[in-house]
C-alpha cells in the first residue's frame, strides 16, 4: 500500500497531500539545518531554492542571518551556468581590501554595466581611464554645486517645505515624509542638473511620472540582480515583465530629460539672440524657481548651512541613521583576476562580489552588541561606514548631501514637532535605493 493511498484512507485528498508537501519542502528549505538560514546547495539548482523559500520573509533581514551565521562571507551558489554566483561579504577586512588595498583588481566590472545599461557610460559604470577623467571633472564643480545646493535648499525649506508642512499642521493632515523628501530632492536636483525646477512639492503635490519612473527602474536593476542573468534578458527580448516595466520608465525618463534639455538650449538660444542678459547659470536657474515659488507669507528659516557647521550631534544623529538605513543598501563589483580575500575565500573573476550595507550596519562582530540602538558619539573608518562608498571611488556628493540634510533636519524640527502615526508600519522596499515600502506616515504639529 503506497502513502498516497494511506493518506487518501485518512480522508486526504491529491490536493490536501500536494498542498501538505509543498508546506514540508517550504519549510525544509527555510528551516532545513535545524533552525540554519543558510541555504542549501543543490544539484544544477544551486541555491536559488532557499533564496526563493526565503522571499516572504524580509530579504534584508534574511541576508543578514545568512552572513551573522557564515561569519560575514558568504559564497551563494546560483543554478547552474546562470552567471549568479555571489560572494556576499559585510566582513570590514574584505571591505577595505576591496575599496582599498586592492582597488585596481575590483572595477564595477561587465555584468554591473549590462545589469545598470540604463546609467550609460556615466561616472557610476566608468571603469579605469574613463571614470579617472569623469571624476576629475566631477571632482572640480562640487564646490559650485555645494554653493548652489546651499542657497536652493535654504530657499526650498523657507518657501515651499515649512508652509507645506505648517498647511498639514492646520488641518491635522497626515503627511507621508517620505514622499515629501523625496520630491524635495528631486526638484532640488533637478533645479541643479537641469536648471529648472518642476514643482514637485507644489501644494497640489502633483503626480511625478519621472519620478515614478524612477522607481520603477530602480526596482528592475534589483529584480537584474536577483535572478539569473539570461532569464531577465529573456524578458527583455520578449519585453515582459520587469523589463516592459523598464521600457516604460526609460521612455518616460529620456522623454523628460530631452524635453528639459531642448528648454535649455532654446533659453540659452534665446540668451544669445537678445544679448541683453549675460548667459549666467544663475541668472537662469532664478527665473526657473521663482514660477514655483508660494505666495504665502513666509516664515523665514532660522538655520542656514553656515549656522550648521558645527551642529556635531545632529551630524551624528543623521550618520547613525545613514549607517542603519544606507539609501544605496549594496554594493556590486566584479574582480579582474582571481584572487584572495582577507578572510581567505577565494574570488573567481566569474562571481559577483555583493557588500550588502543594510546588514553590515546590524552585525555585532562590526558595531558590537549594541549594534542596532547606539546613539554616542564617534569617530569611525569609512569601510566599516560604507553609506557614501570607501576609498578611491567615495561619494563626491557627501558634503552636499550632509549640508542638505542638516538644513532640512534643523528647521523642520525646530519650527515642527513630528510624530509617526501610531501603527505605521516600516518595511524596506526591494530596490537598488532603500525606501519604505509604505512611506512614513507623520503628524505634524507646529511648535509654539
Ligand atoms: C544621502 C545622499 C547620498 C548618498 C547616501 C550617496 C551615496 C553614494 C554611494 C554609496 C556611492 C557609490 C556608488 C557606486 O557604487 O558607484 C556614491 C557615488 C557617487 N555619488 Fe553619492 N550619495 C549621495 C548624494 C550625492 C550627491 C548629492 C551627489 C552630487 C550631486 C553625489 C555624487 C556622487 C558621485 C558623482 C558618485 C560617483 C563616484 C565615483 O564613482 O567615483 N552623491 N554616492
Amino acid at each position: 500500500m503506497g502513502v498516497g493511498t494511506s493518506l487518501r484512507r485518512l480522508g486526504l485528498g491529491y490536493p490536501e497531500i500536494l498542498l501538505s508537501m509543498a508546506c514540508f519542502l517550504f519549510l525544509f528549505l527555510r528551516h532545513g539545518r535545524r533552525g540554519s538560514r543558510l541555504p542549501t546547495k543543490w544539484p544544477v539548482l544551486g541555491m536559488i531554492p532557499g533564496f526563493v523559500s526565503q522571499s516572504t520573509w524580509c530579504f534584508h533581514d534574511w541576508t543578514t542571518e545568512v552572513l551573522r551565521e557564515s561569519g560575514c562571507t558568504f559564497f551563494f551558489k546560483g543554478p547552474w551556468c546562470s552567471g549568479m554566483d555571489i560572494l556576499g561579504t559585510s566582513d570590514p577586512a574584505n571591505i577595505r581590501y576591496i575599496f582599498n588595498a586592492n582597488f585596481a583588481n575590483y572595477p564595477k566590472g561587465g555584468q554591473f554595466l549590462e545589469i545598470f545599461d540604463i546609467l550609460g557610460d556615466g561616472i557610476f559604470n566608468a571603469d579605469s581611464d574613463s571614470w579617472k577623467t569623469q571624476r576629475k571633472v566631477a571632482n572640480s564643480r562640487m564646490p559650485r554645486f555645494w554653493r548652489f545646493v546651499a542657497r536652493v535648499s535654504r530657499e526650498k525649506v523657507e518657501k515651499v517645505l515649512i508652509p507645506l508642512l505648517a498647511r498639514a499642521a492646520e488641518h491635522a493632515a497626515v503627511v507621508d515624509l517620505q514622499d515629501v523628501f523625496l520630491r524635495f530632492t528631486f526638484d532640488t536636483t533637478c533645479n541643479l542638473v537641469f536648471g529648472v525646477d518642476p514643482g514637485c512639492l507644489s501644494p497640489d503635490l502633483p503626480s511625478v511620472p519621472f519620478a515614478n519612473a524612477l522607481d520603477d527602474a530602480e526596482e528592475v536593476l534589483f529584480f537584474r540582480q536577483a535572478v539569473p542573468m539570461g532569464w531577465w534578458k529573456l524578458l527583455r527580448w520578449l519585453q515582459v515583465g520587469e523589463e516592459k516595466k523598464m521600457v516604460l520608465a526609460s521612455e518616460t525618463i529620456c522623454n523628460f530629460i530631452t524635453g528639459r534639455i531642448s528648454e535649455r538650449m532654446d533659453e540659452v538660444a534665446k540668451v544669445r539672440q537678445d544679448k541683453e542678459v549675460p548667459m549666467r547659470l544663475e541668472v537662469q536657474l532664478d527665473a526657473g524657481r521663482k514660477r514655483h515659488l508660494s505666495t504665502r507669507q513666509v516664515d523665514p528659516v532660522v538655520f542656514g548651512a553656515d549656522d550648521l557647521s558645527s551642529a556635531i550631534y545632529l551630524e551624528a544623529a543623521l550618520f547613525e541613521s545613514l549607517r542603519l538605513f544606507p539609501p544605496v543598501p549594496f554594493e556590486h563589483n566584479g574582480a579582474a583576476r582571481p584572487d584572495v580575500l582577507p578572510s581567505g575565500h577565494k574570488v573567481d573573476p566569474k562571481a559577483k562580489i555583493v557588500i550588502p550595507l543594510y546588514v553590515m550596519a546590524r552585525v555585532e562582530g562590526i558595531w558590537g552588541k549594541d549594534c542596532c540602538d547606539d546613539w554616542k558619539l564617534k569617530h569611525e573608518p569609512l569601510y566599516k561606514f560604507l553609506s557614501f562608498n570607501s576609498g578611491p571611488r567615495i561619494c563626491l556628493g557627501k558634503d552636499m548631501a550632509f549640508t542638505q540634510l542638516k538644513v532640512v533636519a534643523a528647521n523642520l524640527l525646530h519650527k515642527f514637532h513630528i510624530t509617526v502615526v501610531k501603527g505605521h508600519v516600516e518595511v524596506p522596499s526591494l530596490s537598488i535605493i532603500l525606501h519604505m515600502k509604505h512611506g512614513l506616515r507623520v503628524n505634524v504639529e507646529k511648535r509654539v
